[in-house]
């Protein structure tokens, strides 16, 4: 939630600045601002709305002649809006009482109220609702202290701070120089050949270097227009941190050519599918290989519970993981909402496994829960496809999956690669052991590498079209209903989640055989006698041993006026006699049905969305990275 991005350097900080902050819009979009150095003072301009209101704003005050000589240093910001409604009031960066101190933050602080009060009753005037103006005036104190050392200042700001940030701050008396910090939010530091870059995440400044640098929790660096970093431990002491390659680039940070970034990341699902599967087979030994894991056979089969922990879209990556793993290793596995397990005295010991699936490896409450495994001495794997992220940092041990960076909101192609790479973890679990052998494993392994050619059948224009027409006859709906059994009801909630989230149609999914027991109250009657009122429902039904239930299923919806919109192995031709409206899935194992199933229904969302008139990229309210409880 909330992007910052922070430059100086030799050359125009405005571009690098606007740029990052386009590329960082996926954390939040309903305000953005910037603070930029000008010889004599520090220049504050912010909108309310997207990047591009703040970027017309910018270049209003350019031709106006308000920003004199091209700026070289600067803070910008693009909010999710926390603290205060989303206005330009409320958005960042903020200043002090002085007008001297500019700050951008990304997290909560949590003190705020009381370090408000504390500091009003010492005369400063605030002229935000956010918990962020605090940190500025605290500067501002910190400064008259210390006098001339902006690094000292924020350092002793921080200490009195608690929950999380992100900052960059800039100082009119300190041309050429940036000071950064964090503590439980993302903050990348990047050296490129003209200058000095930090951002909340890569995307922002891979354009400039792939070369960066992870600071720990409240670790404080210092930015020179000389291109120089100082970079300090929070008692002060300067360290030299390790740089980090970053291995995509700014073509993966593109749409190249798609109309959207989601519409991009689900095509790029056969090729995260085959980078999943790279390397992970022994076709010698016929094992599933998961070096990373680092637990031997013995401390395997100690393990006597499972449990995994996740937000969103990997919460339902982890329920299709749950069903794998008993299956097959016949563990327990309990699947707990991240928010939840975090509050509740979970039941951990030291044979517990706990997976934390994170796509962005930076959500606070799956981080929260991390810790929280930790000190109770449980073993935390960890799942995400961020490398330097903070769950890399908080867990035993950390897989990461193959989607590369993941730019529009909605979950698509990490989903995907979550739930291959936990089919293949559940697979080398239960080898580990004893419960399935080497012929098994191999088979299984084969039956996932025809995958990615199974989904480039499921992107082809004929595939689409039929998606795109089942969409068409339900975008006006109120409410949708989805429906499935087994790993196919798992395969209807990220369905829905995906519709609700990206359309804003109403949508609900169940296990077909609760319908009975509530849900099916919710068919509108008048669907019997006037199509525009038949509740749509779409019917997960591939090929399993409850098949035949979910037939009775869709007859039963139908009976009450529901518009049923099947999802069906190809040539089923007992689901085509009940409807019109099929999605014709390639055949698969059921247990592999859910990655197949779930790109069409991504599609299906997408194209619910675009007739509604929706952002798809940027659905409004939700935020890409929730780092905030
Ligand atoms: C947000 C995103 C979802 C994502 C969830 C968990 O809500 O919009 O797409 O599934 O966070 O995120 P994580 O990065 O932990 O997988």
């Amino acid at each position: 939630m909330c992007g910052i991005v922070a430059f100086t350097g030799t050359v125009d900080t405005i571009p690098v600045l606007l740029g990052g902050l386009r590329r960082l819009e996926y954390r939040g979009y309903d305000s953005a601002g910037v603070a930029l150095q000008l010889p004599t003072e520090i220049k504050t301009i912010k909108r309310q709305g997207k990047v591009l209101q703040l970027h017309e704003a910018v270049d209003k005050a350019i031709a106006a002649g308000e920003l004199g000589q091209m700026p070289t240093t600067g803070i910008g910001h693009t909010r999710w809006a926390t603290h205060g409604i989303p206005n330009e009031a409320n958005a960042h960066p903020h200043s002090d009482c002085t007008g001297e101190v500019a700050v951008v933050h990304n997290g909560i602080i949590e003190n705020h109220a009381h370090l408000r009060a504390a500091l009003s009753e010492r005369g400063h005037r605030f002229f935000s609702q956010t918990d962020t103006e605090v940190i500025a005036h605290l500067i501002e104190e910190e400064y008259q202290a210390t006098p001339g050392d902006l690094a000292q200042a924020v350092r002793t700001t921080v200490a009195q701070l608690s929950g999380s940030f992100a900052l960059a701050i800039c100082h009119a008396k300190h041309p050429g120089v940036l000071v950064v910090t964090r503590n439980d939010s993302p903050l990348v530091v990047g050296k490129a050949a003209y200058g000095v870059l930090a951002a909340s995440d890569t995307p922002a400044i891979i354009e400039h270097t792939r070369r960066v640098y992870f600071l720990d929790d409240r670790d404080v660096a210092v930015l020179h227009q000389n291109g120089t970093i100082d970079f300090f431990d929070p008692a002060g002491t300067a360290y030299s941190p390790t740089a980090v390659t970053i291995e995509w680039d700014l073509e993966d940070a593109e749409r190249g050519g798609y109309p959207d970034f989601m519409l991009k990341e689900i095509h790029e699902q056969p090729k995260v599918i085959k980078d999943t599967l790279a390397g992970r087979f022994d076709d010698k030994n016929h094992q599933i290989l998961f070096e990373e894991l680092a637990l031997s056979a013995q401390e395997m089969s100690d393990v006597d519970r499972v449990i995994i922990v996740a937000c969103g879209t990997s919460y339902h990556a982890g329920l299709i993981g749950k069903d794998l793993l008993e299956a097959w290793g016949r563990l327990p596995v309990e699947v707990a909402y991240a928010s939840e397990f975090r509050y509740r005295n979970p039941l951990l010991t030291a044979q517990t496994l706990v997976i934390a699936i994170s796509q962005s490896g930076e959500t606070a409450d799956t981080l929260e829960a991390v810790k929280l495994a930790r000190r109770a001495g449980a073993h935390v794997l960890a799942i995400t496809n961020v490398v330097g992220s903070r769950i890399t940092m908080e867990a035993n041990n950390v897989v990461f999956i193959k989607a590369h960076i993941e730019i529009a909101v909605a979950a698509t192609k990490s989903f995907l690669a979550q739930v291959a790479q936990l089919t293949l973890l559940a697979a080398h679990i239960a080898q580990q052991r004893g419960e399935v052998d080497g012929r098994w494993v191999s088979e299984l392994y084969e039956h996932m590498q025809e995958l990615p050619a199974k989904i480039e059948e499921l992107l082809t224009d004929t595939a689409t079209a039929a998606i795109e027409r089942c969409a068409a006859e339900c975008a006006a709906a109120q409410t949708a209903l989805f429906i499935g059994r087994g790993v196919g009801a798992t395969t209807c909630y990220e369905g829905a989640l995906k519709l609700k989230e990206i359309s804003y149609l109403h949508a609900e999914a169940f296990a077909a055989g609760e319908i009975k027991h509530g849900p099916i109250a919710l068919i509108d009657p008048e669907g019997l006698s006037d199509p525009r009122r038949q509740t749509p429902v779409i019917a997960v039904t591939c090929q399993s041993a409850t098949y035949d239930k979910m037939l009775a299923n869709i007859e039963e919806m139908q009976a009450r006026g529901a518009k049923v919109i099947a999802l069906a192995t190809v040539g089923d031709e007992r689901i085509a006699q009940l409807t019109p409206y099929v999605i014709s899935i390639p055949k698969v194992r059921e247990c592999l049905s859910p990655i197949l199933a779930s790109v069409p229904l991504q599609l299906f969302a997408r194209f619910v969305a675009l007739i509604r008139g929706a952002n798809v990229d940027q659905p409004r309210n939700l935020a890409k990275s929730v780092t905030v409880e």
